[in-house]
Parts: structure tokens; sequence; C-alpha cells
């Protein structure tokens, strides 16, 4: 196949083909010429991809399309590679290092890489600068509320950095371990190579380089995540907030970023939040407030949602608007020290298509786009 142009997606390709399991005589050779021609049929149908993707260049959906469908026939490729775990035939270490050092490369830059120190950089260090002005973090207990599933310890790891105490990482679901443990070396790699970038609560700086080198970096690396963490007091609870699993008042410190917008009980969750603080304990939280389908379909926008009625749901997000919010948290008892809105620019013309209570809301109050927050339990 096109391996000789050097594009990368035809030498995975090539890697499929390379490792079919090979055919017993009692195959026939009927089944093995069957075989031989869908692979044919295959390669070509690959090139005629790649060649679209060339040609599409100028015409972003078509583009988009024929990307995912390349990365569904590559994702074939990788997952043989896994499994056998060796070079493919005819794919050089030289091929492979042009594909590793040219994506990684791409990736260090993508702030949207949530396996990548950029993207942890980033919302860590919001999360600190809005906690700062109200608190320290030095003996205090953490959460990162709501940590996903691609990098669970890197905002924890960095508040650990900056002299947390102890730290739990929340959510619901639990991810790829290896991966975690990966991300997470390369994380503390760039902690301690560039200590000026990740250090900022006034932490002395070897103190900042003697917490990163209590992990074994050289496990985590390896894809060893409980040997990379041992003894460390950074936890990974797989858990609903609602779960018995992180006990009331133990909370000194949380963030959040993007969580809060999920919670469909807002009233129950929020009260559950301040539960689990404890008294003079400080939250920042960062909630998205736009439809989440506009992530994924180009057919909606960050407001298309307002636009259904009363009793939809899309079972993910819960639709509430900043206005709406921060009633709940006054009554669970919280001091707001910090209440800013994120505004957007709403399609012309979309405040007339809006249904149900947000007919009662003012533009102004639908054009908020996000919400970040400060709170305290007094
Ligand atoms: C949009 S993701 C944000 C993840 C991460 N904070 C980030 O910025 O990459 C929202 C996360 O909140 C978690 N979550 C939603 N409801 C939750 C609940 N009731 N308890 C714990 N985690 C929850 C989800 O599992 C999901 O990983």
């Amino acid at each position: 196949m096109a391996s000789s142009r050097g594009h990368q997606p035809a030498v995975w390709s090539q890697a499929i083909t390379d490792e079919a399991p090979a055919l017993s005589p009692v195959d026939g050779r009927g089944v093995s010429e069957g075989i031989a021609r869908m692979t044919t049929m295959k390669q070509r149908a690959e090139s005629a991809l790649l060649r679209s993707i060339g040609t599409a260049r100028k015409y972003k959906p078509l583009r988009r399309l024929l990307n995912r469908v390349a990365y569904l026939l590559d994702k074939g490729a990788v997952q043989t590679m896994t499994l056998s775990p060796k070079l493919p035939e005819g794919l050089s270490w030289r091929e492979l290092d042009r594909v590793y050092s040219f994506c990684r490369r791409l990736l260090q830059t993508q702030a949207e890489w949530r396996y990548g120190p950029a993207r942890v950089h980033d919302v860590a260090r919001e999360g600190f600068e809005a906690l700062s002005p109200y608190t320290r973090l030095q003996e205090k207990v953490y959460c990162d509320l709501g940590c996903g599933t691609y990098h669970p310890y890197g905002i924890a790891t960095v508040m650990y950095l900056n002299g947390a105490a102890s730290t739990y990482s929340l959510d619901l679901r639990a991810g790829n371990r290896q991966r975690a443990a990966e991300a997470l070396a390369d994380l503390l790699c760039d902690c301690c190579s560039c200590p000026d970038k990740w250090c900022w609560s006034g932490i002395d700086k070897w103190e900042f380089l003697g917490r990163a080198l209590r992990f074994d970096i050289q496990a985590l690396r390896e894809g060893r995540l409980d040997d990379g963490l041992a003894e460390l007091p950074l936890q990974h609870i797989v858990t609903d907030i609602h779960g018995p699993a992180l006990a009331e008042d133990s909370i000194d410190i949380m963030t959040s970023r993007a969580v809060l917008e999920h919670f469909l009980d807002f009233e129950v969750a929020v009260r559950r939040l301040f539960a689990l603080m404890r008294k003079g304990g400080i939250a920042s939280h960062h909630i998205d407030l736009v439809d989440h389908r506009s992530y994924v379909s180009s057919k909606y926008h960050h407001w298309s949602f307002l636009a259904e009625g009363d009793d939809w749901s899309d079972g993910l997000v819960n639709r509430l608007r900043s206005c709406e919010i921060r009633p709940y948290f006054e009554r669970a008892g919280f001091e707001i020290l910090r209440y800013e809105n994120r505004i957007g620019k709403m399609p012309e013309g979309f405040m007339q298509r809006v249904a149900g209570r947000f007919k009662e809301m003012t533009e102004e109050e639908l054009s908020v786009t996000g919400v970040l927050c400060v709170l305290r339990k007094p």
C-alpha cells in the first residue's frame, strides 16, 4: 500500500495485514484467496480514503468525516500492535519514531490534550489563582472534584507539589490506569525540569522538587500506577459524590472544572458539597453552561438547548443558568467570595427561539456561557 509515500495511516494499515494470523492448511485455498482479495480491497479503500482526505482539504465537515473513518481503520492497526508489542513486519523503528516524534510535538502544543502537561497547567493554574486570595495549600486536604478519566492525578499532583498535605481525585468513572501513570510521569518530568513554571505557592523550590522525587517516576513511566504512587498521600476515589467513600467535613480545598453542570439534582448535590467541606474550607468551581451537543456536532451551538421545552433533558447537563445557580449555593449555606460570569455572543435572532422558563430571562442572563465561583463554608 502507499507506505512509500510515508503517510502514516497507510503504514499502520500495513501492520494490520502483517499481523493477521497465519492460516493453517485446513483453511483451504478458497479461504486464503478470499482473505487476500479482501485485504487488497481494504488497502485500495484506504488509499482512496487518503487521497480523498487530501482533496477534501477545503471542506471541513467532509474532511472531519474522512479523518474519522481513517482513525477507525488505524485503531484496528494500533490494537493489533498492542496485542503483539513488537515492531510490525516491514516497519522500522525509524518509521515508528517519525510518527512518535511528530505526534508528540504536535500534542505538546495542544492545551486540549487531556494526557498532556499543558492542559493540567492551565486548569491547575486557574484553580490555584482563584483560591490563593483566600487560602493556602500548605497542610490542607485538597479535592479535585470530577477529575475525569484521562489524567486523574494531574491536578491533585500539582496541588500536592505546591504544599497540600494530601489529595483526593474523585470521579464517577475510572480510566486507563496504565495511561494515567504514563501521563503522570510526563507531568512530573515537566515539573522537575521547569519548576518555575509549576511552583506557585511560595513553597521552597527544593521542597517542591523533593516532593516530586517521592513519586517513583520510573515505575510511572512503565505504567505501574500503584508502584509509582506507593506511600504518597494521593488517592483516586471512583465514586459518585453522594457515595459514602468520602467522609463529611473532610475537605479543606476543592476545585472543579466542567463538573457541576452535570449534577442533575443540583439542590441535593450542592448540599452534599457543603457537607464534604470542613468549616472555613474554600471551593472554586468553573461551571460550563453551554449545550454540550455543540462539542460533538456542528448542528448545535452553545445555546441550542435553550430552544428545547422545559421537560427536555439529554441526561447529561442540568441547563441551569448562572442567575439560577447562585441561590442554590446561598441556600446550602456557602458564602460567595467570587462569582464571575463568562459571556458569549448568542446567534442573531436566537432570543426569539428560546423556550420554556428561559423565555422569562433576559438576553444578558442567557448569554452567560460559564461561571467561575469561589465559595467558603463559614
Ligand atoms: C466534563 S468532565 C470534566 C473532567 C475534568 N474535570 C476535566 O476538566 O477534564 C465531568 C466529569 O464529572 C464527573 N461527574 C459527573 N457527575 C459526577 C458525580 N455525581 N460524582 C462524581 N463525578 C461526577 C464525570 O464522570 C466526568 O468525568
